[in-house]
């Protein structure tokens, strides 16, 4: 069948309209680039919206002479050296101008007693190197992202970004020479189908946590960009490393931020123990998270998790004044009397580590160019920006509030670039019919898919295994067998079962390319996660223990053809960018 196409040219598409896309949107319109921002949700209904504690920046507004030397100490660390330390360095130095940046756009910070932005203490953030916690986490009560991400999408109106809401983009358009020319989308409000021609087209699309059946993330969390990136046969990097949240709420996996812990809170098993003096002596349960999600996970495996089933931890806040809820926690208090039934004044949570982040995705450089080899040959035409990317600022394991900070900074940085490279207006080549063929022939054959299964039975099997063969403590022993069970999964895609045929407002289908989308991601995840054969920030495994420099000093790469998972390793960049800032050398990580 063929379908009307509508056509449109874009000097720069974005696509997904997240803190990343918006941030990248708004500085590309800013710098008179013809900017189009195509987004499958309402901008602000993207998952940054459910950000909550913080956005790093070492503003020293304590007085507790904290510096970004020190957060980029921190972030080395908390990336278990897996961290490219020239991109942690440019992430680190540009974190209190881009802050500023956003105060001045007009994002609606908390203020402490003097009128400054309120800073709070989070997981893993040190002042000299460990010896004291830092305050660095910038706030707006305990809805930072909500108002970081209504700010920027005022801000994008203001420089015209053109926007296409309720699009879901179903594939990049790839040259034969490997050039990235623009991306189809399906308008799902009137069932149209549009080519963007672009000369750059940034993908902002966020992660895929819904691989997992735990996940704070949304629904939408359904990493498409990376799966158009192993489409279009370029890799993906570090899938392996899986952040755990030591504290989503029991059962329903909402977050319950880390500024809970900031602001004084603790957590306790069955015994009533403070269980994380024990893991951590120094930051106890402002470890960094993957130390408290493990030790939450050792606490139940060896009997001492609390509820009626032994598998949780108790999270505590009744002692804190409730004057500090009521104005720096708000949602909280909100989110457990809803999802937990618990009144946070008198009871503790039940929390459990839940999937929170993808520290790997699409690998970039720190302007935000999408690379395809060990020796990081960019792709021309193509840029990846947010928790979609792979910077890699995170490496092992990312330290809560930089996050947000990561979006915006690598937001502007691939606006500076696409700056430098497009030149505003330039003419568009011709594109061979072929690639909007095979797109849409996917399309149709996926609308029209008539087997016995339905995308949520699909969906639902492919998170359990990865649930229990990919969690936080692995073992090549539960990690094949649970390849062999995502194989027979993926099979089942064959059988799939699409009802609705229409192209107007099709939820239906819309989850069905999602959910293929997701099962490419988990297959490279679990792939990945059996080929590093160390344990390294969130990544632990109970047969290789250690970390290992010696041969995993390295980021994965992985493609993905269909039927096998191949790897190549990229070596970590272990040099700054300029000589303000002194290497961290490889240490033994504690905390
Ligand atoms: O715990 C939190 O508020 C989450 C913050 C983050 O992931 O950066």
């Amino acid at each position: 069948m063929t379908y009307q196409i509508i056509d449109h040219e874009y000097d720069v598409i974005v696509v997904g309209a997240g803190g990343a896309g918006l941030r990248a949107s708004l500085g590309m319109s800013e710098a008179g680039l013809k900017t189009a921002c195509i987004t499958k949700v309402f901008p602000t209904r993207s998952h940054t919206v459910a950000a909550q504690g913080g956005i790093s920046a070492a503003l020293n507004n304590t007085g507790d002479a904290d510096d970004w030397r020190y957060h980029f100490y921190d972030t080395v660390k908390g990336s278990d050296w897996l961290g490219d330390q020239d991109a942690i360095e440019y992430m680190c130095k540009n974190a209190i101008d881009a802050v500023v940046e956003l105060e001045h756009m007009g994002v609606p910070f908390s203020r402490d007693e003097n009128g400054n932005i309120y800073q709070r203490q989070f997981g893993g953030h040190t002042i000299d190197h460990g010896k004291s916690m830092a305050k660095r986490a910038c706030a707006a009560a305990d809805r930072t992202g909500h108002a970081i991400l209504h700010t920027l999408y005022q801000q994008c109106l203001r420089y015209n970004t053109e926007f296409f809401i309720e699009y879901f983009t179903l594939d990049l358009i790839m040259d034969e020479n490997g050039i990235c020319r623009g991306v189809i989308a399906w308008c799902l409000d009137d069932g149209t189908i549009h080519r963007f021609r672009s000369h750059i087209v940034v993908l902002a699309t966020g992660g895929h946590g819904r691989t997992f059946f735990t996940c704070t993330g949304a629904h939408t969390c359904t990493g498409d960009g990376n799966a158009m990136v192993l489409r279009a046969g370029l890799p993906l990097a570090d899938m392996e490393f899986i952040q755990f949240h030591p504290t989503g709420i029991y059962g329903a996996g909402c977050l319950i931020s880390e500024a809970v812990r900031g602001e004084g809170g603790y957590l306790t098993n069955s015994l009533g123990e403070r269980f994380m003096e024990k893991y951590a002596p120094n930051a106890k349960d402002l470890a960094s998270r993957d130390v408290v999600s493990r030790a939450i996970a050792i606490e139940i495996k060896e009997g001492r998790g609390c509820g009626p089933n032994k598998d949780q931890a108790y999270l505590h806040l009744e002692h804190l004044d409730p004057k500090i809820i009521a104005e720096r926690l708000p949602g909280i208090s909100e989110t457990a009397r809803v999802f937990a039934g618990v009144d946070t004044s008198k009871e503790p949570i039940p929390v459990q580590p839940t999937v929170h982040y993808n520290m790997g995705g699409i690998p970039t450089n720190y302007h935000g160019e999408v690379t395809k080899n060990s020796n990081e040959t960019v792709v021309p035409g193509l840029m990846a920006v947010g928790e979609a990317a792979c910077v890699s600022v995170h490496g092992a394991n990312r330290l809560g509030t930089n996050s947000l900070l990561d979006l915006v900074v690598f937001g502007k940085a691939a606006a500076l670039r696409a700056k430098e490279v497009v030149v505003p207006g330039t003419a568009h080549p011709q594109i061979d019919e072929t690639i909007t063929q095979e797109i849409m022939d996917r399309f149709h054959k996926t609308r029209f898919a008539n087997g016995k299964l339905t995308t949520g039975k699909i969906r639902n099997q492919m998170q359990h295994i990865m649930q229990n063969h990919c969690g936080v403590f692995r073992t090549q022993k539960i990690m094949d067998l649970g390849k062999e069970k995502l194989n027979e999964c993926a099979q089942t895609l064959n059988d799939l079962q699409v009802n609705d045929h229409s192209l107007i407002w099709n939820t239906d289908l819309v989850e069905a390319l999602e959910l293929q989308n997701l099962m490419l991601q988990a297959i490279v995840t679990i792939n990945s996660a059996a080929y590093r054969t160390e344990s390294r920030g969130g990544h632990a495994r109970d047969d290789f223990p250690e970390r290992d420099d010696q041969n995993w000093l390295a980021h994965t790469l992985a493609w993905y053809n269909g039927t096998s998972v191949s790897f190549d390793k990229r070596p970590v960049h272990m040099y700054t960018l300029t000589n303000e800032v002194e290497l961290v050398p490889l240490q033994k990580r504690t905390y």
